[in-house]
């Protein structure tokens, strides 16, 4: 038998071998007990004394070739193994992550807004957003023919002439003022309704918070430093305030509520339209009309009331310029909150 041969053939045959099967049936044909190797020993006997001991060492180190061929084949194929274990069933891999949502950015200063009131010792109410036109327009001392109401219109439901969609979170003053008894610290929360045009400053619908105060003695100065740290709550301390004369049917004396601009600190700029100041609020002492409608002694109470709507402050403290980018539902937006 030709050793060189034999060698050539053992190339090929371990490059066929690609399981352990496959393995073992080359380790039988080559050193099995009537492998070629034992074929090739026991030949030895048989050759002439001067070819023994060459082809002896020939046969030894073929046999440590097959050894050596066969101890590497393992171990490649057992590394084979363990990573098709791993890619065909990888218990350890991360699995296809869900992003993780957070709150609107509209309910994210919802909830600060009414955080900073309820440490002030307010109470948060709801209201429900289908009103009586009652609790929306009369109660809140808005008779049918005054031109005001125009000012808080609305929608109204079709087959119901006396039901519509709140314009304000205000007629929730007449429910808990209807409900409870002073003394009342309470903020409110929840969407109103407008048939305005859609544009960069107007929505059909928005987010208000009402706040009101009620109890014996209660003064304009309780509404302005209530205000106040409201406002240095939000805007931060070194903005300034101020109250600007204003009509409200509900709130005699009405005022506005300006803020010093948060962008050119009150020297004009193109967002606060040169004026220095930025409008935050509408607010008042609660109209005697008010405190008569819903059955509360205007002689003993008195009481403040404010409406704010949350786009607009968002929209100033965050620096957003349309505030239709809350209702589009778009990430590239919402993620940045
Ligand atoms: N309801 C008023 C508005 O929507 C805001 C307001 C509330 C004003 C309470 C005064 C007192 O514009």
């Amino acid at each position: 038998m030709d050793i060189n041969a034999i060698s050539t053939q053992i190339d090929l045959d371990i490059q066929g071998v690609h399981s352990s099967e496959g393995l073992e049936e080359f380790r039988l044909k080559y050193l099995g007990r009537k492998g070629v190797i034992a074929e090739l020993t026991s030949t030895i006997p048989s050759l002439s004394k001067d070819e023994r001991a060459a082809f002896g060492q020939q046969v030894n180190s073929l046999k440590n070739r097959l050894l050596a061929l066969v101890e590497d084949k393992q171990k490649t194929l057992s590394v084979q193994s363990e990573n098709t274990t791993y890619t065909s069933f990888d218990i350890g891999m991360p699995g296809i992550a869900q992003g993780l949502g957070h709150l609107h950015p509209v309910t994210q200063i919802t909830d600060e807004i009414c955080s900073i009131f309820s440490r002030l010792g307010f109470s948060i109410v709801d209201g429900p957003e289908i009103e009586t036109e009652y609790n929306n327009f009369t109660g809140l001392n808005i008779p049918l023919e005054h031109p005001s109401r125009e000012a808080f219109d609305t929608f109204y439901l079709k087959d119901y002439a006396k039901l519509l969609l709140r314009s304000h979170t205000s007629p929730v003053q007449v429910r808990a003022m209807q409900e409870r008894k002073p003394p009342l610290a309470i903020v409110v929360p929840g969407r109103v309704y407008r048939p305005d045009a859609v544009d960069a400053s107007h929505s059909f619908m928005f987010h208000q918070i009402e706040g009101f105060m009620v109890d014996a003695g209660i003064k304009f100065s309780d509404l302005k430093g209530v205000l106040e740290k409201f406002a240095k709550a939000i805007f931060g301390n070194t903005i300034n305030m101020r109250f600007r004369p204003h009509f409200f049917p509900f709130t005699e004396p009405s005022a506005e509520v300006d803020i010093s601009c948060i962008i050119c600190k009150g020297k004009g700029c193109s967002v606060c339209g040169r004026k220095g100041w930025l409008e935050i609020l509408g607010s008042g002492m609660i109209h005697p009309h008010v405190f008569k409608h819903v059955g509360i002694d205007a002689k003993k109470y008195t009481g403040f009331a404010f409406g704010l709507g949350v786009e607009r402050i968002a929209m100033l403290k965050y620096g957003i310029n349309d505030i239709r980018l809350f209702f589009e539902n778009d990430l590239r937006f919402l993620k940045q909150f």
